[in-house]
């Protein structure tokens, strides 16, 4: 990873190399300079920028001036903001936008916003025209640390949460740290169960930071830190048939809890509840070789997330049932080990439930024995 000084602002430059290699740039007061990134990379007439309602309101007419500053025309597509629209409806709204317009496959789509902006433009981007050069602009922390980065887009189906997609990389990921500052405190938090999954994954370091000090305090380096270990599982598995399903920690619990809410619980509230649940299981049912529930709940709870879920947890693993990580019979569940150590872990669809009601049967027992932690 590089740091570069210009004149107005400090960034950091992170290289991408899978089926289309890309920078991920990340530093200060990049927006307003977005058009000069851009030309770095392409030559487009127009620019489709993509964003909600709120994220257009704060942050579209500054990349609008900026693309229009080299001579890009600025178009502006925005939709209401929410886990609602990221589906089938609006991706087919937003292609027709597009080609009312007449936009060209030498244009560029421009995802400014969180990760419903990115997964939804992402996907648009990828099958207008047969495929449209797009970049990401991410302005919520967990659009940062994860969804910018590795390419995977989706729209959510009645079914379930991400079951259309594709794997599309950006052209370019741009960053600017400071549009994180008009963040509302509980989207702050959601990007936070992000950062704490990937100190649990591979970087106790970073996990010990986290528990220690104020993360807003060394956000930057977070956040380059987070998509540095995104970065090399993308790039070692980018179409997700081994290793970078790793990053799926906490999520196959995640993603029936978003469903089973009706898409009430945000995803990164139900990554932090999946997070605590998957720990304190794996260490209930004898898959890991320590106890890291504690520790993980505690940081969960010191940044404002939930631990538990009450939803039966059944109904839950009919959920993840539906949920695309199934193969066959069997489902791979990633097991946290200990911090910064996590593997995976193959079992049989009829064994979900036993998995996750280990640690429920584990308190039982131990309150039984007056055990209680
Ligand atoms: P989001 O895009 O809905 O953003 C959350 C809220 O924050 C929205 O209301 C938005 O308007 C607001 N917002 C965004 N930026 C803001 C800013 N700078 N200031 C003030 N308000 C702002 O949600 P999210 O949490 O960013 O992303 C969640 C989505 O990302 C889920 O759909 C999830 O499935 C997806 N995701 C995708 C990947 C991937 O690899 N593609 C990875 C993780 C999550
Ligand atoms: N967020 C999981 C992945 O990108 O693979």
């Amino acid at each position: 990873m590089d740091t570069y000084l210009s004149h107005e602002a400090s960034f950091r430059r992170i290289l991408v190399q899978a089926s289309r290699s890309y920078e991920i740039i990340v530093g200060r007061d990049l927006l307003k300079d977005c058009g000069h990134w851009i030309r770095q990379i392409a030559s487009p007439c127009v620019a489709v920028i993509v964003a909600d309602d709120t994220v257009d309101g704060l942050y579209g007419d500054r990349v609008a001036a900026s693309v229009e500053k080299e001579g890009i025309r600025a178009l502006r597509y925005r939709f209401p903001h929410g886990e609602e629209s990221k589906n089938p409806d609006r991706l087919f709204e937003l292609l027709e936008f597009m080609a009312e317009r007449s936009v060209t496959r030498t244009d560029l789509i421009i995802a400014l916003g969180g990760g419903v902006t990115g997964d939804l433009t992402g996907f648009a981007a990828s099958v207008y025209l047969r495929g449209t050069p797009f970049i990401q602009i991410p302005t919520t922390l967990l659009a940062a640390v994860d969804s910018s980065v590795g390419g995977k887009t989706a729209v959510n189906l009645k079914a379930g949460k991400n079951l259309a997609g594709t794997f599309n990389q950006p052209h370019l990921v741009l960053c600017d740290t400071d549009t994180l500052k008009t963040l509302p405190e509980q989207e702050f938090a959601c990007g936070m169960a992000e950062v704490i999954k990937y100190g649990v994954l591979s970087d106790p370091a970073l996990f010990r930071l986290l528990e220690q000090e104020d993360a807003r305090d060394h956000l930057d380096s977070i956040i380059c830190r987070c998509v540095s270990i995104k970065k090399d599982l993308v790039m070692e598995d980018e179409f997700d048939t081994g290793l970078r399903q790793l990053l799926n920690l906490g999520h196959t619990l995640a993603h029936a809890i978003e469903k089973y809410s009706g898409f009430c619980i945000s995803h990164g509230q139900a990554v932090a509840m999946g997070l605590a649940a998957v720990a304190r299981c794996a260490w209930a049912s004898g898959l890991a070789k320590e106890d890291c529930s504690g520790r993980i709940e505690a940081v969960l709870g010191k940044y404002g997330l939930p631990v538990r879920c009450d939803y039966p947890v059944d109904r839950l693993c009919q959920a993840i049932l539906k949920d695309k990580k199934r193969s066959g019979g069997t489902i791979n569940l990633v097991i946290p080990q200990r911090i910064g150590d996590t593997c995976l872990h193959r079992i049989e669809v009829e064994r979900l439930v036993e998995f996750y009601s280990s640690d429920v049967r584990k308190e039982e027992k131990d309150s039984k024995k007056g055990l209680t932690k």
